[in-house]
């Protein structure tokens, strides 16, 4: 007789040790430390590279040079490519847009140490930190946007007026990605809040990498966008993280103040105490765009 099939899928991932400790979840998409002060993927692929391999020494040389203080300060976003056909390794650093970029160096530091420890071996990872995101890959990553791995940071707070609130999210949400996506080709991000009938506020950050031309940021936000009710549906607060884009809001303000302003929205007319008593509709608002500022807001030399 053959083994019994449920007992054995109860069994295989003890024996093999899957449930990896101090983790708040863990699935195909990525894993977070249990305050999601970092939350990484390599588990999309088998792709490895072996110890003392030229690939290795490629990988370390570039990301060495992310997070030394020796490398030119010029904006949060660095990309490298060291090496030729199988040893090629791509890498990239992005930091968020409100950081100072003396802190970037920082940020990839610890990103890029945590990500040598969890994903030993893989030639493919990324990994998500507060401030910054490092994502490396035997295979071209620039200028593509990349739909895999995804990871969903949903808060822990519930909203009381879930319906209210969504109505002044999403639209914050598009508003802030196409600022974002009209940014140059160093920075593609853009901060801000609005409010929320019943006194609440939601504060906001949308970001591409910058390498993606203005419709690919785009689309890629849009498409976290669309993500929200799988992620965080309900919630006060919550994260989507993609290789490409990401997006992040909350009910506090979590980013530098002076990158934050008030984001008017459509149906508000700017009273911002008002009641919405218009449906909001998400393909009005390209001619809000105009009036935004466009400033970068890194102030500091
Ligand atoms: C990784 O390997 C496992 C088993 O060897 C296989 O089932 C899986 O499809 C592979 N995954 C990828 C992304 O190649
Ligand atoms: C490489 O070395 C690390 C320890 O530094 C070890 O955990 C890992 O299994 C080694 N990998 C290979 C493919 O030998
Ligand atoms: C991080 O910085 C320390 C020095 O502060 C350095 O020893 C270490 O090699 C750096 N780590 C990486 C991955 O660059
Ligand atoms: C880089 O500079 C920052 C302060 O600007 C410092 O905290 C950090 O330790 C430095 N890192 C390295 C690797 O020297
Ligand atoms: C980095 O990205 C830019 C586009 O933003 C591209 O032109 C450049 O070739 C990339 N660098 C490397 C080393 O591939
Ligand atoms: C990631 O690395 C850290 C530091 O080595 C370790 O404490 C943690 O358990 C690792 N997590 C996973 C999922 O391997
Ligand atoms: C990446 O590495 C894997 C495994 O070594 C290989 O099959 C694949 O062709 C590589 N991709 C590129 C673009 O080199
Ligand atoms: C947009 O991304 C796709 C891949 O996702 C890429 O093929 C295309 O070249 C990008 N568009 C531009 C204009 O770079
Ligand atoms: C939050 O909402 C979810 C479903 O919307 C519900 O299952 C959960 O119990 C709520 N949590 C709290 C703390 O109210
Ligand atoms: C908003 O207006 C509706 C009716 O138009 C009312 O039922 C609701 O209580 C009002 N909400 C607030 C926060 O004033
Ligand atoms: C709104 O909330 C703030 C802080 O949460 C509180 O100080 C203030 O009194 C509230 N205002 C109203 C009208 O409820
Ligand atoms: C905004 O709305 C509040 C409450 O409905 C009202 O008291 C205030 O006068 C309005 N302000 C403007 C500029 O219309």
């Amino acid at each position: 007789m053959g083994y019994s099939r449920p007992l054995l899928f109860f069994i295989l991932p003890i024996i093999l040790g899957l449930h990896a400790p101090g983790i708040a979840d863990d699935d195909d998409n990525g894993v977070c430390t249990l305050t999601a002060d970092y939350c990484w993927s390599c588990s999309g692929t088998n792709e490895t590279f072996n110890n003392g391999s030229i690939y290795e020494r490629n990988l370390d040389t570039v990301l060495s040079s992310f997070s030394s203080n020796k490398t030119e300060i010029n904006s949060g976003f660095y990309n490298s490519s060291l090496g030729q056909g199988p040893e090629k390794v791509n890498a990239m650093a992005l930091c968020r847009g409100d950081v100072p970029l003396n802190d970037c160096h920082t940020c990839f530091n610890e990103s890029i140490s945590i990500l040598r420890q969890n994903c030993t071996n893989k030639k493919q990872a990324i990994i998500w930190a507060q401030r910054c995101t490092v994502h490396y890959s035997n295979v071209s990553i620039f200028g593509v946007a990349e739909d895999d791995p995804v990871k969903f940071v949903p808060g822990p707070t519930n909203t009381s007026n879930a319906e209210e609130f969504k109505l002044v999210l999403n639209p914050l949400l598009e508003t802030l990605s196409e600022k974002a996506a009209a940014g140059d080709s160093t920075t593609k991000f853009a901060a801000g809040h609005a409010l929320v009938p019943a006194n609440q506020t939601i504060y906001a950050i949308v970001q591409c990498t910058p390498d993606l031309d203005l419709q690919n940021c785009s689309d890629c936000l849009k498409d976290a966008i669309s993500d929200i009710p799988k992620c965080c549906e309900g919630k006060k607060g919550g994260r989507v993280l993609r290789p490409s884009c990401n997006l992040r809001f909350e009910s506090n303000l979590f980013y530098d103040a002076a990158s934050d302003s008030l984001v008017n929205l459509p149906g508000k007319q700017g009273n911002n105490t008002s009641n919405i008593t218009t449906k909001v509709s998400p393909s009005s608002f390209l001619g809000l765009l105009l009036s935004l500022c466009l400033s970068s807001a890194f102030a500091f030399s």
